[in-house]
């Protein structure tokens, strides 16, 4: 008895003053494995996947994508920013996410890289007015233009995955790192991977593709143009082979 008036004592001075639960409560015992619920991000992933689907053109994909809410960027941006270009183009280039210009206009790349971009793409015969589409992983746009996270990424992937069957261009251009491993699952710099002929797979579709630096980084870097252009090159001799 005085070991339990102990207990009461010690529960006492520790701030305990109510008892809670009829049923005390072994905590010794291993929880049992039941099936874990999804998380909520696998939860808005999977909503997005499932949106994306329903889609059979572009119109209808554009309304998904504007009732969808689950991915927070669509709360700061000022709009979507969809995508821009003709159906089964020579060529896709998909970037990152709109900035500032593009978050306004609501188009993409049509601030100073999209200028750039277009420059280039002009010199290999390429145009968003005529044969090729423009579209970014996100089409939100991050404040501040911060890189997408990889959670953004992941709930936007369903859409532009969705974007790229439905547009069914011939070659697929990743316009830097974040299209790159968001698209193709490399990781690693894109001074790597920029060059070579890849193939992108999914649901039926085999679209071969190459990653390009990114004309943003084209800007900060110029040196690189070269570069960039000796791309170019392989995909317009590409697409006349
Ligand atoms: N950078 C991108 O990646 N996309 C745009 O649309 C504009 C700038």
């Amino acid at each position: 008895m005085s070991t339990q008036k102990n207990i009461l004592e010690w529960y006492q001075l520790a701030g305990v003053t109510e008892a809670i639960g009829e049923e005390p409560v072994n905590r010794l015992q291993p929880k049992t494995t039941t099936t874990e619920p999804l998380n909520p991000l696998n939860n808005l992933i999977n909503d997005a996947r499932n949106g994306a689907q329903k889609a059979t053109d572009l119109e209808q994909l554009r309304q998904l994508l504007l009732s969808f809410d689950g991915c927070a960027l669509k709360k700061t941006a000022t709009q979507l920013v969809f995508g821009v270009g003709p159906l089964q183009p020579d060529v896709m280039c998909v970037g990152e996410a709109p900035g500032a210009d593009e978050d306004r206009v609501g188009e993409p790349f049509v601030g100073e890289s999209g200028q750039l971009l277009e420059k280039a793409l002009n010199a290999i015969g390429l145009s968003r007015k005529k044969n090729c589409y423009i579209s970014n992983i996100i089409p939100w746009r991050p404040p501040g233009n911060r890189t997408p996270s990889q959670s953004e990424i992941a709930m936007c992937l369903p859409f532009i995955r969705k974007h790229i069957e439905l547009v069914k261009p011939k070659v697929l251009l990743c316009l830097g790192a974040v299209a790159l491993s968001a698209l193709m699952k490399k990781t690693g710099p894109i001074s790597k991977a920029r060059g070579t002929w890849m193939t992108y797979t999914y649901d039926g579709l085999n679209i071969p593709t190459m990653a390009v630096f990114h004309p943003a980084y084209l800007l900060r870097t110029p040196a690189q143009k070269k570069v960039f252009w000796k791309d170019l090159l392989a995909v317009r001799q590409f697409l006349d082979n």
